[in-house]
């Protein structure tokens, strides 16, 4: 077994900077990461690991940060052809754009070409995880887990279920969708690195017995994620209320079902009534920020100072093609600046932090998102320079996180020198 040694910038978190501040995460300016089979087994300064490691084969980054690969926790893979489609709000783009996009994944060799595709784009990015939405064929996800296979990606998807409000050629029903899902969960869920995620799209395209069958299958398997969109828009709001009027608001529909819980994921989240922001806490579910959707579909602005004080878990996350981009430094760049709409300016701590750790905390993995002894050596060595833009920023700066700043703000896949999955460089 080979042990590779690579030397860089390095920050740890050893706590969360949103509870204890920026200084929860430690910089160390000559810091070195031992990677074995995989796994991250040593950690520490420069100096001392290569004499602790003598054989180990060293690969020296000089000035790049060492960080964790980015986990993206809220995406839609089938959208990769059609992300920035121009001038619609969420339903009409929906309707527009993202349903005969998504019909196209029937079409196994349609589904294989555009999830190793956008996986490359991920890998590009910095994204080492990603927890994505298929399409309403059991063949989308069955792409998405190969093509993660191959590259040995730590990813997490599941089939998107849809028997309502829907074009033909996109809609299941209640017993196919909870047939076909649980035969993906069980083919899937703990082989190699892929887990399933149980995916009812949201409440609107989804009957009442469809989501009860899901909530079902979720009773059935609790140690599965299940992920939504909840109260991205506030016409769909009122959509929600006029198709399920009893229920107490947009959550209910799902509550009322079986499909609320500390394993869930809910995208968005952005207009919520006090009653569903406490029911969210109480039992622990995790919310997903979608700023570049957020800001690109004209959806509002997430609420991230107020549902992280209230001890909210709150993953990032890019909503491809709802989002604009790929990149997960472009994805904080945004939530930075919502931040700033509402009067809140997130640390680049925070930001680090929510794109790697948090996210990785919203999928209920702590194995990725972490540069720490035992971890999944998923990471990447981001450029600080990484155009004349940036370096000449960035080289004024006192500190790590006014150096880093500049990248978050301003870069994308430049910025990303090397993506290493499992110990294994991946970037082309
Ligand atoms: N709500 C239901 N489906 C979607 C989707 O594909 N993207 C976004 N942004 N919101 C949704
Ligand atoms: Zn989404």
């Amino acid at each position: 077994m080979t042990a590779d040694l690579h030397l860089g910038q390095l920050i740890q978190f050893d706590a969360n900077p949103f509870f204890e501040g920026p200084a929860a995460g430690r910089h160390t300016a000559r810091a070195a990461l031992l990677v074995e089979d995989g796994k991250i087994t040593d950690i520490g300064a420069a100096d001392q690991l290569r004499a602790a490691h003598p054989d180990a084969v060293v690969h020296d980054h000089g000035a790049k940060l060492l960080a964790p690969g980015f986990v993206d926790a809220h995406a839609h893979y089938p959208q990769t052809g059609m992300i920035a489609s121009w001038g619609k709000r969420l339903i009409d783009w929906l309707n527009t754009y993202t349903f005969p996009e998504e019909s196209r994944f029937h079409d196994p060799a349609y589904a294989a070409e555009i999830a190793g595709r956008y996986l490359d784009l991920l890998i590009a990015h910095g994204t080492t995880t990603v927890c994505s939405f298929c399409t309403i064929h059991p063949t989308s996800v069955e792409a998405l887990f190969t093509a993660a296979e191959a590259r040995n990606m730590r990813v997490f998807a599941g089939k998107t279920c849809m028997d309502r409000n829907a074009p033909d050629s996109l809609r299941d029903t209640a017993q196919s969708a909870h047939d076909d899902s649980k035969a993906l969960l069980q083919a899937w869920h703990g082989r190699g690195r892929a887990s399933y995620v149980i995916t009812p799209r949201f409440s609107p395209t989804s009957t009442p017995e469809q989501l009860i069958a899901l909530g079902q299958l979720w009773a059935e398997h609790p140690d599965c994620l299940m992920q939504t969109h909840l109260s991205e828009q506030t016409d769909e709001i009122q959509w929600v209320q006029s198709l399920f009027p009893q229920a107490r608001d947009y959550l209910d529909t799902y509550e009322a079902h079986g499909l609320l819980g500390q394993n869930g994921l809910y995208g968005h989240a952005i207009h919520l009534t006090e009653r569903e922001r406490a029911r969210l806490s109480e039992v622990g579910a995790a919310l997903v920020h979608c700023p570049t959707s957020n800001t690109f579909i004209g959806s509002g602005l997430f609420d991230m100072d107020g549902l992280t004080r209230a001890g909210h878990t709150v993953g990032l996350a890019t909503d491809t093609g709802g989002g604009s981009s790929f990149s997960m430094l472009r994805s904080m760049a945004a939530a930075y600046e919502i931040g700033q709409l509402r009067g809140r300016a997130l640390h680049p701590a925070e930001l680090l932090w929510l794109a790697t750790e948090g996210s990785a905390t919203a999928l209920r993995d702590t194995g990725i998102g972490r540069l720490a002894v035992g971890a999944d050596a998923d990471f990447v060595a981001l450029d600080l320079e990484s155009t004349p833009a940036i370096a000449q920023r960035s080289q004024r700066a006192d500190d790590i996180w006014e150096a880093l700043f500049p990248t978050i703000m301003m870069g994308d896949d430049r910025a990303v020198a090397q993506t290493w999955v499992a110990g294994v460089p991946l970037k082309a």
